[in-house]
């Protein structure tokens, strides 16, 4: 044992320096390949051994299972926001107040000011050992299993103190825009900015949601410590970077109102260069002791302001309006400005929504209007220049029939949007094809819009069952379509008939089944002739399946189009089989775990935590992280912490491990 425990040591080590050096300094010191070597070692030995798991080992990254809530979590020191200055002028008038309140002349300490949300890391003896929300300033909510995730944030710093470190956790602009696209694959709402997608993936109960959202982090602030000897809150942010947490390096010491003033100019100039969203500038006074001489307000420090940046609008004409279908059938105007610069990039097109809002805010083609990005991000039309009206614009008249296939349109009850409701509109099929092919479907790889779009106008493809009748012939006759794409494609295309049931399904794109709906069903039915027959009783008696989805389901296999797609599916060898885990329907309901919210600590001797989660959830049981009102049984190894004292403390049943291999066996 002695050896594997050095082993496990010597990878931890390993891990941690490649990690740090390619998350934290962007220098990687090996390949890819090399790291996941080791990390795969470690993963084995853990799974072997799990009471070599160390609190910070790089494979508690990955994101751990779904919990139930968030628990709340005190601030000992409240998290507070700060006042914000508009302009220079605000910012004299800060300097001013400061000066006129301690004798000395302040040095400032000027940073960027990240736009995400601001997060407590607590580190106990070197390990971190909490992350938690804002919240309300005075409570937020335990999220260390998404914290983890966050590939910058270090598990364990380089010496073993105790300090809370306070920052802003953010999305990039990139992870934000392949999110986004992603979304737009799948049809889903947008992520309005980077903002409110961070803070979206931080809320998920389920971690590897988190884990997948690439998120990272800036430390701004000391919270409660118990390091010596810091002075100054330039010496905090030094001492931080030491201990191996993320710290900005756009950060600047002042000595001069002017040279502050410098400093939030050219960042003004300068923000969209960098990778990710910044607001505006954060200017703190830099020595701790004029920091306390200053103190609060209710609200916010007296020694640090936010200077906030003006969103960027710009003046642009609307040459067009644009109509889009999308594969449920939904209308969305689209305006087609004259190309003008925003925030960094060239904008020529900007959602507007709906009818109403065209309506609303009288929107003509002709018009000036003033356009900006919604978090920067998105265009939108702020709203029309009414003063630059010559009479010759055109107001807007949504089509009464689909442009595409020339149905009439209709509005579904509270629905603001209007729907082409013809299930063989061909602007319809073709997203639908399009969405079939998606990555989180079936995932062919080769067949993206313009593709499917071609396909479709050559006739070679009229529904998806087509796509696998396609031959390399076919396909190169397509524009920019090599022998080598147009052979991958076919092997792309063959290769996903054998994909598990659960992607097909949620491939067709019947309404209000998600990929989670899909899964579920797959998982209780294992084939699509089993679904076919099944009817809403049965279905809604499935855990998580709602009357909505049940009744789309019925309805979707009712049309007779349904069933005969399906059989030419079949006929084109797609195998429309669960082929993942199998879970007993009558086990689950009956299982000796059913209908309970389970939760594990301490170490299991006999059996891996993997599979007491697996027993217990093949069982009808929910596996949570942690121990709430909600949670029915804990089942408690050795060295059991806070989650046992919690269950006694709730009255909740617990059990040790050999109860619960004694009630597996029976
Ligand atoms: S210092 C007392 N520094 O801006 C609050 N905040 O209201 C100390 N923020 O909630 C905050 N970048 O989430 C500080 N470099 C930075 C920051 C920053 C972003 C956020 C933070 C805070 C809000 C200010």
């Amino acid at each position: 044992m002695d050896k594997l425990e050095q082993r496990v040591k010597e990878l931890n080590k390993l891990l941690y320096d490649y990690g740090y050096a390619y998350y934290t300094l962007d220098t990687p010191l090996v390949s890819d390949a090399v790291y996941d070597q080791y990390l795969n070692e470690l993963i084995a030995l853990e799974e072997q051994h799990p009471s070599l798991v160390l609190p910070d080992s790089p494979t508690q990254r990955v994101g751990a299972s779904v919990s139930e809530g968030f628990q709340k979590v005190t601030h000992t020191t409240p998290m507070l926001s700060l006042s914000n200055a508009f302009s220079e002028e605000d910012l004299l008038d800060f300097d001013r107040r400061i000066r006129g309140m301690i004798d000395e002349t302040p040095t400032y300490v000027c940073e960027l000011k990240i736009d995400g949300l601001a997060v407590s890391l607590l580190y106990e003896d070197g390990i971190l050992v909490r992350g938690a929300t804002r919240g309300d300033g005075t409570t937020g909510e335990d999220i260390t299993t998404n914290i983890k995730t966050i590939r910058v944030v270090p598990l364990r710093l380089k010496d073993n103190v105790t300090l809370e470190a306070r920052g802003e956790v953010y999305m990039s602009k990139a992870s934000f825009q392949k999110l986004n696209e992603e979304r737009a694959e799948r049809e889903e709402e947008l992520a309005a900015n980077p903002r409110n997608a961070a803070a979206g993936s931080l809320r998920q109960l389920d971690s590897k949601i988190a884990a997948s959202r690439n998120l990272s982090m800036f430390v701004y602030g000391m919270g409660d410590s118990e390091v010596q000897n810091i002075d100054a809150h330039s010496e905090a942010l030094n001492y931080f970077s030491v201990q191996g947490l993320p710290t900005n390096k756009e950060t600047r010491v002042c000595s001069s109102m002017e040279e502050v003033i410098a400093f939030v100019q050219e960042w003004t100039a300068k923000r969209t260069d960098l990778p990710y969203e910044i607001d505006g500038i954060v200017i703190k006074v830099d020595e701790y002791a004029q920091q306390e001489e200053l103190g609060f307000t209710a609200k916010s420090p007296r020694f640090a302001i936010a200077y906030k940046f003006p969103a960027e609008e710009v003046v642009t004409t609307i040459i067009g309006i644009d109509l889009t279908i999308g594969r449920t059938g939904v209308i969305t105007p689209t305006a087609i400005l004259e190309p003008a610069q925003v925030a960094g990039s060239t904008v020529q097109r900007a959602s507007l929504h709906n009818e109403d809002l065209i309506r609303e805010k009288d929107i003509r083609i002709g018009d000036r209007v003033i356009i900006r990005k919604a978090g920067d991000i998105i265009p939108e039309v702020v709203g029309v220049i009414l003063e630059e009206r010559k009479g010759t614009e055109i107001p807007y008249e949504m089509p009464t029939n689909c442009p595409a296939c020339d149905s009439e349109l209709v509005r579904i009850e509270e629905e603001v949007a209007l729907r082409c409701v013809n299930p063989t509109c061909p602007a319809q099929i073709q997203e639908g094809i399009y969405h079939f092919a998606s990555r989180n479907a079936m995932n062919i790889e080769g067949l993206g819009e313009k593709v499917v779009e071609q396909l479709f106008r050559e006739q070679l493809v009229k529904d998806i069952s087509d796509l696998y009748k396609l031959t390399v012939d076919d396909l190169v006759k397509l524009e920019r379509m090599g022998l080598k794409s147009a052979t991958n494609l076919v092997e792309a295309i063959e290769s996903s008939k054998t994909n598990s049931m659960e992607r097909v399904l949620f491939g067709l794109g019947i309404r209000h089944i998600g990929e989670k709906a899909a899964k579920i069903l797959s998982e209780t039915y294992h084939h699509f002739d089993a679904l076919m027959l099944a009817n809403k009783e049965e279905l809604i008696q499935i855990f998580e399946i709602g009357e909505k989805m049940a009744d789309s389901i019925i309805t979707y296999f009712e049309q007779e189009e349904a069933v005969q797609l399906i059989e030419r599916l079949k006929e084109v060898g797609l195998a429309l089989q669960y082929t993942g885990k199998i879970v007993d329907a009558a086990t689950l309901e009956n299982g000796l775990f059913a209908g309970k919210t389970v939760v594990l600590t301490g170490k299991l001797t006999q059996l891996t935590r993997q599979e007491a989660k697996e027993q217990i959830e093949a069982l009808g049981g929910k596996v949570a992280g942690s121990v709430s009102k909600k949670t029915d049984l804990v089942i408690a190894g050795e060295e059991a912490g806070s989650k046992l004292e919690k269950a006694t403390s709730l009255g909740i049943e617990t059990w040790d491990e050999q109860k619960l291999l004694d009630q597996l066996a029976e």
